[in-house]
């Protein structure tokens, strides 16, 4: 018998960069979610349909055979093969598998995309062989998968994938999990520019080498601005948590991470009435996050889309991965 399982994608609300340094990051899973149905095979072959994304293929011996698609696309898929066979050897099964991916999270624009297919994966595995893991385990594993794509992540994005709700996270201090009141409403402003943290990452550090103090100081701001919006943001205080979004746009702007088209979506989505608007995650295209009332929620999704950027309506969720038998 198939089973399926979902997990949240997230967007980071403050912190993202200064983190790398100096925390917190307040990181929100948010109700647009990843599908992975796993069923067992009879050969050891790993299967993974990601037709809507356009491309498929298998694994053999940890070799790629596409089906549709190009070979490099293995690349994608690769983190979905570790992340399934690490959680057969950490349940002692060895089978072959098929795995259909669907994803309502768009790829590679700082939404915890990669994370939540892994996090789904995970579950769908270990609930097809009775395992049993708990949440822990889930996002540990999927870990490992995570880290075939983006060499060392933070391990925010499975995290949250995992629990979902509110996590505030310190290097050094772990994650904290917080569940919200009172559920803030947000469009999602995808400037459709795909873009690599890790290149982002790096840019900041180079910053930072040739101008030290300044660099510092702006860190040390955001990271205030961050710890200021985690309390907003907790009391429910829309204006307020919306203030800090703009602060933390401005310093982010000063770090070289935003560009003319999130600042150009930012600004519409403030002219027509967001509480706050800044970009969300690493920068250089990607996506930015309105904090909007209701009754400005259909103007600031319209003004998105008039200057060509897709726009997504999200609630936060506390609903984590889930998994069922179909
Ligand atoms: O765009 P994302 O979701 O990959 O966010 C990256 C967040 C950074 O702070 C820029 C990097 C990190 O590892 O924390």
């Amino acid at each position: 018998m198939a089973v399926e399982a979902t997990a949240p994608g997230k967007m980071i609300l403050f912190g993202e960069h200064s983190v790398v340094y100096k925390g917190p990051a307040v990181v929100l899973a948010i109700d647009r979610r990843a599908k992975v149905v796993a069923d067992k095979r009879d050969d050891k072959r790993i299967y993974i349909d990601a037709e809507d994304l356009g491309f498929s293929g298998y694994f053999e011996e940890d070799i790629y055979y596409p089906v549709t698609g190009k070979a490099w696309r293995g690349r994608n898929l690769a983190a979905l093969n570790i992340a399934a066979k690490k959680t057969m050897g950490h349940l002692g099964v060895d089978s072959g598998l098929s795995l259909m991916v669907r994803s309502m999270i768009p790829i590679a624009v700082g939404l915890g995309s990669s994370a939540a297919v892994c996090v789904a994966t995970v579950a769908a595995v270990s609930e097809l062989f009775e395992g049993g893991l708990t949440r822990e385990k889930v996002s540990e594993l999927s870990f490992e998968g995570e880290k075939v794509i983006h060499g060392m992540p933070s391990g925010v994005d499975n995290n949250v994938a995992t629990f979902g709700g509110v996590m505030r996270y310190e290097r050094g201090a772990g994650f904290e999990r917080f569940k919200l009141e009172k559920v803030p409403h947000f469009v999602i402003g995808n400037t459709r520019r795909k873009r690599s943290t890790r290149m982002m990452v790096e840019g900041v550090k180079e910053l930072r080498d040739r101008n030290t103090s300044v660099v510092d100081a702006i860190i040390d701001a955001i990271s205030a601005v961050s710890k200021d919006g985690f309390d907003a943001l907790m009391k429910g205080d829309g204006p307020r948590t919306g203030e800090l979004m703009n602060i933390n746009h401005g310093l982010l702007s000063a770090l070289g991470v935003s560009t003319s088209e999130l600042d150009t979506l930012v600004y519409a989505a403030r002219r027509e009435g967001a509480l706050g608007a800044k970009l969300t995650g690493a920068g250089g295209g990607g996506c930015m996050i309105a904090l909007v009332e209701e009754a400005c929620l259909g103007v600031v999704e319209k003004t998105i889309r008039r200057y060509r950027g897709q726009s997504i309506r999200v609630d936060p969720t506390d609903e984590g991965v889930v998994a069922r038998r179909l």
